[in-house]
């Protein structure tokens, strides 16, 4: 059986070298190394690699493309999807001729590699819940002014960014085959569930498209023993944000 692995939110930035992931505490630094000697230790080259978003933070395809080049040179055959970060990401059209053979990427879309059948979307912010309370702060000593409280408009800004982004999961699960034997993954780049697992509107999706897996990234610097992911109503929920995972792919099945 194929084995499945994944890793989200590399952060690369081989190609704009100044934005340093090392800002954000001492476990960035070199994390790219730290990551690819993990991999070339565990991915073999039939394997499934899932990145769930922010693989680069280029902000045009020529800037993220030595990313793109540093991961086609890692085993394993990897799909990918888009982050908040992944501003290089251009149309599917043009995504298709650029990537190398080892890499496909799904968005609002999905594919089916021998019974494995992956559906993928972003996903956005929610104010169903927050992990604000589980997260170890660390301000960014790049960032330009304080933030204010959100405006009205803001706020319903962002909700309309995560309606449509609930439209695009439910466009990307039904666009699968019939289930029948196969194991169903999602994948989002942010968390489709709250801490402690309680139902959300994603999560609703995911439980009547029969999900069994569903990988998220997105989340850094989480306070560990207080975070806990695992099955809930019939999915399995697994964060693979790289430093959660301590920068080493984690097996999935
Ligand atoms: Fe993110």
């Amino acid at each position: 059986m194929r084995r499945i692995w994944a890793i989200a939110d590399l952060h690369l930035s081989f190609g704009v070298p100044d934005k340093t992931m090392e800002l954000f505490g001492p476990e960035w630094k070199d994390h790219p190394a730290k990551i690819a000697e993990h991999w070339k230790e565990l991915i073999q080259p039939d394997d499934l690699v899932l990145l769930a978003g922010d693989l680069s933070w280029g902000m045009k395809v020529d800037d993220a493309m030595p990313d793109i080049d540093w991961v086609e040179a890692l085993p394993g055959q990897k799909i990918i999807t888009r982050g908040n970060h992944d501003y290089w990401w251009p149309s599917m059209g043009k995504l298709k001729k650029i990537l190398p053979p080892s890499i496909q990427a799904i968005d609002a879309s999905s594919l089916v590699i021998d019974e494995i059948q992956i559906a993928a979307t972003r996903l956005w912010d929610t104010h169903e819940f927050s992990f604000a309370a589980w997260t170890i702060f660390r301000p960014n000593p790049k960032a330009r002014t304080e933030q204010a409280t959100p405006a009205e408009d803001y706020l319903a800004q962002q909700e309309k960014i995560f309606t449509r982004e609930l439209q695009r999961l439910e466009l990307a699960l039904s666009s699968l085959p019939p289930k029948g034997s196969s194991l169903r993954i999602a994948m989002t780049h942010y968390p489709p569930v709250g801490p402690g697992l309680a139902p959300s509107r994603a999560s609703a999706i995911l439980e009547a498209h029969q999900v069994d897996l569903c990988i998220f990234g997105h989340l850094h610097s989480l306070n560990k023993p207080k975070v806990q992911f695992g099955p809930a109503r019939g999915v399995t929920y697994i964060l693979t944000s790289c430093d959660y995972l301590d920068f080493r792919p984690l097996l999935i099945r």
